[in-house]
């Protein structure tokens, strides 16, 4: 028997258990011992439910417990799940966990103590929920150099988006709806200002690069500055707003970016709506490669933590991995020395104040257009000198290149 522990009994805790007793015949073939959950941990109290018998408030009955080899930290957050996985690292357990936050902030640590203790710390599922990608990006793209990527990798806000432009729905009831379905994180905030993406482009980065990317370094804009006026004037015109973490990786220095983006509807990443994500990858051999699926949920998250606590019983110790180390030096580009075209809609300024590349509305002394592509420090400084000449800039999103 493979006994595993969950930590943590909230959409995909509960997700992983079930999933463990529903496909229990398609999840143990091939496997020399059956996986079985024997431990969940959880604070709260669970009379009469099903798995009553397996709940504990004490992690170290799990952590002193010999038989369970796997612990499956779904918490989320920094404490107490580092101290935990630490702890589970240090005794030779192996941990599987869909905690983006901790993977991005402390995953270079955490491997090196997994690989101390013979043990494997593995996080297929905090990135792109259901979507195989961390493996196929560190194995199957091995051979090319990563020059960029770029990723709808939060659900919420996808989700809110596609509302917003398809039902003509608020913000705030978008939102809810989300909370509802179970995709945002406890505190929404981290979906909607970006902070989720934001991570999950700093394990992709890390992965393509081979190297630690310090989420400090990039810049983070969410989505709840996105207006109905805009969603308005920009569906007419033919463009979509997503939510984008790109990363790029130059002369061995790594850029990484979160914002909203106004994209063709042509464009592959406009026809990922919901809750779908989608990661585009750009190798020097391969060209475009693209990854899709369901980003968050119970069911589609819990699936790849299962498939990691999968490929750790099948492969006898040795499952196929993809990690990184921490960089000698400062390896991110200062996004000032980036350059984009931006989408701008604002009063008080002609279209000769810009590089315009295209109009897309002119009514009441209000203009909105895209400019063609120019440096992100020359925006902000034609910006400011037209707002001290009274100009109004109503908005200003970034359009994919
Ligand atoms: N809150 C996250 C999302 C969950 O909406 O994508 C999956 O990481």
């Amino acid at each position: 028997m493979i006994n595993v522990a969950v930590l943590g009994f909230g959409v995909v805790g509960s997700g992983v258990v079930e999933l463990i007793e529903k496909n229990a015949e398609t999840i143990n073939k091939g496997l020399k011992e059956q996986i079985k959950v024997k431990k969940i941990l959880d604070i709260r109290d669970f009379e009469g439910h099903k798995y009553q018998d397996l709940f504990t408030k004490d992690f170290d009955e799990i952590l002193n417990d010999d038989e369970i080899s796997i612990v499956i930290e779904t918490i989320g957050g920094k404490e107490p799940a580092r101290t935990f996985t630490e702890k589970a690292l240090k005794k030779g357990k192996s941990v599987v966990t869909s905690n983006k936050e901790l993977v991005a902030a402390f995953g270079s640590e955490l491997m090196v103590t997994a690989k101390e203790n013979n043990s494997y710390y593995m996080f297929e599922a905090s990135v792109g929920g259901a979507i195989p990608v961390l493996r196929p990006l560190g194995t199957c793209l091995a051979a090319n150099n990563i020059t960029d990527i770029w990723g709808i990798l939060n659900g919420t806000t996808n989700y809110i988006l596609t509302r917003m432009f398809e039902g003509g729905a608020s913000f705030e009831d978008a939102l809810k709806e989300a909370q509802q379905k179970g995709y945002a994180e406890r505190d929404p905030s981290a979906d909607v200002e970006g902070h989720d993406t934001m991570r999950k482009i700093a394990i992709l980065m890390a992965i393509a690069s081979g190297y630690e990317t310090n989420c400090d370094k990039i810049m983070t804009e969410g989505i709840t500055s996105i207006k109905q006026e805009d969603v308005k004037i920009l569906d007419k015109a033919g463009y979509a707003i997503r939510l984008i973490g790109h990363g790029k990786v130059c002369d061995k220095k790594v850029f990484a970016r979160v914002s909203p983006m106004v994209i063709s509807k042509n464009h592959p990443l406009a026809g990922v709506k919901d809750v779908f994500n989608a990661v585009m990858v750009m190798g020097d051999a391969t060209d475009e490669v693209m990854f899709y699926g369901k980003g968050a949920g119970k069911f589609p998250t819990a699936s790849a933590v299962v498939a990691d606590v999968i490929d750790i019983a099948k492969f006898n110790g040795n499952p196929p991995k993809y990690s990184w180390e921490k960089p000698d030096a400062d390896m991110m580009i200062d996004i000032e020395d980036t350059s984009s075209m931006f989408y701008v809609r604002a009063t008080g300024i002609t279209k000769q104040d810009f590089d315009v590349l295209e109009i897309i509305s002119e009514q009441n002394g209000e203009i909105a257009f895209i400019t063609s592509e120019m440096n992100e420090k020359a925006f902000i400084a034609a910006k400011k000198q037209l707002e001290l000449k009274g100009a109004e800039f109503k908005a200003v999103i970034r359009k994919l290149l």
